[in-house]
């Protein structure tokens, strides 16, 4: 078990590394990731989803029925669908993503699972969404891949309800990707003081909106 993740790290880590050196190359402008690289990072994602517990992920900010939810980063759409099953008719998700192909597929997915209430984002930030309309934001295995990172935390805040939580994590694919880690108390600074922890398990930490 251990050689088999050691070598999907290696392997991963290697194509990375060959198919985003142009891209990591660039300055502060986020261009999504080329067709190639996002085939491979689909590839990986949905390896390491195995070793996920989807379940777990969207439960430990305490998702209900008539949840207004933002998924920041979206992917393939492993969050969504399930926070959008959780919320039901009354609550809604905002499925944002940069990449023009995650947001085929997650359509894709939605259509096949016959959700409406899920709608989709194509942006590196801006939401669109109204000042403290959202209740809670996952913003899972993306942040270290986002190059204007502050930015996208106030865009955060900005949408945050008060009382409202974040659950973040860059556990999967993101800690790899990623071309700037950060630290967990690297994020708690970056946050404004407008947020206080209030559960960590394992990496994942869930933060609430105060004022
Ligand atoms: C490693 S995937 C994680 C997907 C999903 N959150 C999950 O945990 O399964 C990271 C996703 O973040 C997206 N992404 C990267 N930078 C972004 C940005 N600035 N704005 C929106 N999405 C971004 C990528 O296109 C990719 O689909």
């Amino acid at each position: 078990m251990c050689l088999k993740l050691s070598c999907i790290f290696v392997g991963e880590l290697i194509l990375w590394g060959i198919l985003n050196f142009k891209t990591m190359q660039n300055t502060n402008t986020q261009k999504p990731m080329s067709w190639l690289a996002f085939q491979v990072m689909s590839l990986m994602m949905t390896i390491r989803k195995r070793f996920r517990n989807i379940g777990e992920e969207i439960n430990l900010a305490g998702i209900k029925k008539g949840l207004y939810v933002l998924d920041f980063g979206c992917g393939l759409g492993f969050n969504t669908i399930p926070a959008a099953k959780a919320v039901g008719k009354e609550g809604r998700v905002f499925a944002l993503d940069i990449s023009e192909q995650a947001i085929s597929i997650t359509t894709k997915k939605i259509r096949k699972h016959k959700l409406d209430n899920v709608e989709l984002i194509q942006s590196d930030c801006d939401t669109g969404l109204k000042d403290r309309s959202i209740d809670l934001v996952y913003l899972h295995n993306t942040l270290p891949i986002v190059k204007e990172k502050q930015k996208v935390l106030d865009e955060i805040t900005r949408v945050l309800k008060t009382g409202g939580r974040l659950s973040y994590m860059s556990r999967v694919g993101s800690r790899i990707y990623g071309q700037d880690i950060i630290s967990d108390s690297k994020l708690k600074d970056m946050l404004s003081a407008d947020f206080t922890l209030v559960t960590e398990k394992q990496g994942h930490l869930v933060f609430e909106k105060v004022s």
